[in-house]
């Protein structure tokens, strides 16, 4: 999609259509324009009472001239608005400019006290850009449907180079965004480790501050990962170690991500029940964020150092699979009694957060769809956030205020651990609950691994969604990106 920013009268633009903010208590500058631009048509509609500027509301009224069109779309009342009321309402604009079709929007950009106009343009950009998502790739295409191809950000002459930087921002994220949403979406039978692994070497392509590495199976082995070999051992599907790394400052914050990368999680052995199994395809949700957020910090050209590190497998059943029972040794050293063969995700990220121990880091961040449990507790809008240091919630909870991704503090409860021991190994993947708590349980598990600064991200809930909103279709969702840079840009150590 092309984005441009512009500054000029109203009767010079050449959109098909306009839209313009409308706040309820009182006429914005800007809806002042396109009520002169409309010859008073919109302070009428405004007295007829047919429109108040009600949060996400919208209005079409058709105009002569270049622009035929203009959209009013509502704000709310100006005292309550947050940069979230535009995000929604500017999805409410974008859900009406893909239902007319139209391919050529401007969007005339409030002024508001309360947001600068660079928050606000970037704002508005990545909600318009993540509300024209489509995954068309293994459909036939429908009867041809125009999409937005030109956006147009209309604001005053002097706004004009900060709109541009927050314009050029809100693309960066989206499109790191719909890359994350492409991946959990594509079926696992093209999605594979190797997949993953041919997607990182394509995001490092070209960038001189960005290195992959991958490492295969005899490598896998001399590194001694034996939890991920174990998980692998029933498929046909070679594992991957995915290790990605941004250089961004030298002397900067030295930062691990790591990324749960489970291509397709049957359960193995321990077979999940049919219902929903085709949604397991999303289980390598961490790993798509992992890799979106490193290229989007590259993009943004944040000054820190980022690793990803990404363990991929499939846990399917075979003859050659893991059994219930078996134990295991893990880089660590440690070994684990597999309990269930579906708590997979935490022996694949136990041999990559021991991994991470060689960066010596001063931040150690994983993204999974780790547990049901996470699921059960907080749906699909907040993530399950873990830490072992404290000083990271009121960081993290600022994070999410600014992004719109919401998280909740969960504990890692001391008094759980005994759950977790085992009576033949060092220790055991399943709460011996089974049951209860096993968000916690297996955040638990992991903290066997880190001897670092750590926070655990529990995303099962909110990487794929079966509710859409109109910024974020069904199925896979990217959430988590933005709240991960929002939170590194202002991290140090
Ligand atoms: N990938 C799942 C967790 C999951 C469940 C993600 C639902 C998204 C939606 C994970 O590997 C798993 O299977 N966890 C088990 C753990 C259990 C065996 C203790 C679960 O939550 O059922
Ligand atoms: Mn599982
Ligand atoms: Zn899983």
């Amino acid at each position: 999609m092309k984005i441009s920013v512009i500054s000029k009268p109203l009767e010079k633009l050449s959109a098909e259509l306009l839209v313009t903010f409308a706040v309820e208590d009182k006429l914005l500058p800007e809806e002042k324009l396109a009520d002169r631009f409309l010859a008073g048509r919109v302070a009428k509609l405004r007295q007829s009472k047919d429109f108040h500027g009600e949060a996400n509301q919208t209005r079409l009224i058709f105009a002569t001239g270049s622009t035929p069109r203009i959209l009013l779309v509502g704000l709310g009342k100006q005292k309550v608005l947050t940069l979230e009321t535009i995000r929604e309402a500017a999805a409410a604009a974008g859900s009406e400019l893909k239902r007319l079709p139209v391919k050529h929007a401007a969007f005339l950009l409030p002024s508001l006290p309360s947001l600068s106009p660079q928050t606000l343009a970037q704002a508005v950009t990545e909600t318009v850009l993540l509300a024209n998502y489509e995954f068309p790739y293994y459909k036939r295409p429908g009867k041809d449907r125009a999409k937005l191809e030109n956006l147009e950000l209309v604001t005053a002459p002097k706004d004009v180079a900060r709109v541009k930087a927050g314009s050029i921002t809100g693309q960066i994220l989206a499109e790191a965004i719909m890359a994350v949403r492409d991946l959990g979406n594509h079926p696992s039978n093209v999605a594979t480790p190797t997949h993953l692994a041919e997607h990182a070497k394509r995001i490092a392509k070209g960038n001189k501050n960005l290195k992959v590495k991958i490492l295969h199976r005899p490598e896998i082995k001399k590194e001694n990962m034996g939890a991920l070999l174990a998980v692998s051992q029933g498929s046909d599907e070679e594992p991957k170690f995915i290790i990605l790394e941004y250089h961004g400052r030298g002397d900067g914050p030295r930062v691990v991500l790591v990324g749960k990368g489970i291509t397709f999680d049957s359960g193995g052995i321990s077979l999940k029940p049919g219902e929903k199994m085709e949604e397991m395809k999303y289980d390598m949700a961490g790993a798509a964020t992992v890799m979106g957020v490193i290229k989007a910090a590259c993009e943004l050209g944040l000054p820190l150092n980022l690793v990803g590190l990404i363990p991929a497998t499939e846990n399917l059943p075979s003859g050659k699979a893991s059994r219930p029972g078996d134990i295991v040794k893990s880089r660590s050293g440690k070994t684990i009694e597999i309990i269930s063969t579906d708590a997979e995700g935490r022996l694949v990220l136990s041999d990559a957060l021991d991994y991470a121990k060689k960066y010596k880091p001063d931040l150690v961040i994983d993204f999974a769809t780790l547990t049901g449990a996470i699921v059960v507790a907080l749906g699909d809008d907040l993530i399950g956030a873990f830490t072992n240091r404290e000083r990271f919630v009121p960081q993290l909870k600022a994070a999410a205020e600014a992004t719109g991704e919401p998280l909740w503090p969960m504990p890692l409860y001391r008094g759980y651990e005994e759950f977790i021991k085992s009576d033949f190994a060092d220790i055991r993947n399943l709460g011996s609950t089974t049951k209860y708590g096993d968000a916690i349980n297996a955040a638990l598990f992991l903290q066997n691994f880190v001897d670092y600064p750590w926070i655990h991200l529990d995303i099962a809930g909110v990487a794929w969604t079966t509710r859409e909103k109109p910024y974020r279709p069904k199925g896979a969702t990217g959430t988590g990106l933005r709240l991960a840079i929002e939170f590194l840009k202002n991290f140090r150590k």
